[in-house]
């Protein structure tokens, strides 16, 4: 099989991949505004964070001025730990979420009593929806002798179900710390992800089999091919990227993992192998370096996301302004499942931060 190709034989898969597509054709790219337009909805935008004492909270795949925008007024742009993390420990009574579901939902289990408004409900993730909590409930019931492991990028009824949540930035940290405790593992959702802590650990585990379209689409082929054009480049990955990609990168995280490595590493030239969006921030932390998109399929007819995020992309201006004048699209999670899900939640919170003491402490 090569590498560009899917287990086609995989009914529940093939199923799922069905139900991304639904969801993809919801997802228009928002059209372009004027710069005097974009002045108006920013400085409206502003006042209305102001008089509602609400803080903007942006994902690095968000558009440029969103991000630039949740900065400006004393929100916070972030990968999705901390995205989390700045939710529950702001000040702010209102949070908007620029990102996708799972994202806002987070943040209203871990902060029941803030409002939690996002510019979209409609942003998902196909991680989320390639994980049903039916399916999802039925295969952990098949698997009693395993801890459960979610990647937060799962509904609240999937966080509910399972023992632990982490985020790219602490996935191998828990594994790891599981395996000590001589765990075995039912990982979900992403299939590259698992697989990429199972080698790095070599932890028993058992993976969901799930993709991100975006990170999916890296290939390298193509990024050997760029190497060649640029030899002293860096290659930065993120491990939702692919096996074959990853063997090759030099430096593998979470966001702000890449970011900050972008910015350490001695290397002029950066490949990165993550959703375009974060390149605002890379040139921001790096304005001498030579950031460089690495290679998907290109524009034919497999490129699905071509290292965009669809979902992500629709958090605009216009829809963010409307959520915060109107309250709308605001994050509801049953009270009994927010129960549940705070309970993983917590405990990778509490397990980032006593990380974060062992670190400091070695410093
Ligand atoms: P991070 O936690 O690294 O920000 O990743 C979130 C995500 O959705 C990546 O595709
Ligand atoms: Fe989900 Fe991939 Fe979009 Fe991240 S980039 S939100 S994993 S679809």
């Amino acid at each position: 099989m090569s590498e560009v190709e899917t287990p086609e034989t995989d009914d529940r898969l093939a199923a799922d991949t069905d139900l991304v597509r639904n969801y993809l054709d919801k997802a228009i790219c928002p059209p372009q505004m004027s710069e005097a337009e974009t002045a108006r909805y920013i400085s409206l935008i502003k006042e209305l964070l102001k008089s509602k004492n609400a803080r903007l909270v942006a994902h690095y795949y968000t558009d440029s001025v969103l991000q630039d925008l949740a900065e400006e007024t004393g929100g916070f742009v972030g990968d999705s730990l901390e995205m989390a993390r700045f939710g529950r420990d702001c000040d702010g009574e209102t949070l908007v979420v620029a990102g996708v579901r799972f994202m806002g939902e987070s943040a209203k289990i871990l902060s029941p009593q803030k409002k939690v408004l996002m510019p979209t409900i409609e942003a998902t993730c196909s991680l989320d929806i390639a994980c049903p909590i039916d399916k999802f409930s039925a295969f952990c019931d098949q698997h009693p002798d395993r801890t459960v492991v979610v990647y937060a990028n799962t509904s609240a009824a999937v966080k509910a179900r399972s023992d632990w949540v982490v985020t790219s930035s602490i996935a191998l940290d828990v594994v790891e710390h599981l395996m000590e405790q001589g765990e075995k593992v039912l990982w979900a959702p992403d299939r590259h992800l698992g697989s990429y802590i199972q080698k790095v650990t070599g932890a028993d585990m058992l993976l969901w089999d799930a993709a991100c379209i975006v990170h999916e689409e890296f290939k390298a082929r193509g990024l050997k091919d760029m190497l060649q054009m640029y030899p002293d480049a860096a290659i930065l990955a993120h491990p939702e990227s692919p096996d074959a990609v990853l063997e090759i990168a030099d430096h593998i995280g979470s966001t702000t993992q890449i970011i900050n490595a972008a910015r350490d590493l001695p290397n002029k030239d950066i490949i990165v192998a993550t959703d375009q969006g974060i390149f605002h921030k890379l040139q921001q932390v790096a304005p001498d370096k030579n950031f460089i998109v690495a290679p998907t399929a290109g524009n034919d007819a497999t490129c699905r996301s071509c290292a965009n995020c669809p979902w992500m992309g629709m958090n605009t201006l216009e829809n963010l302004y409307h959520s915060l004048k109107t309250d709308s699209n605001e994050i509801e999670v049953d009270a009994e499942l927010a129960k549940k899900a705070m309970i993983p939640l917590q405990r990778m919170l509490d397990f980032a931060a006593e990380l974060q003491i062992k670190v400091k402490g070695k410093a």
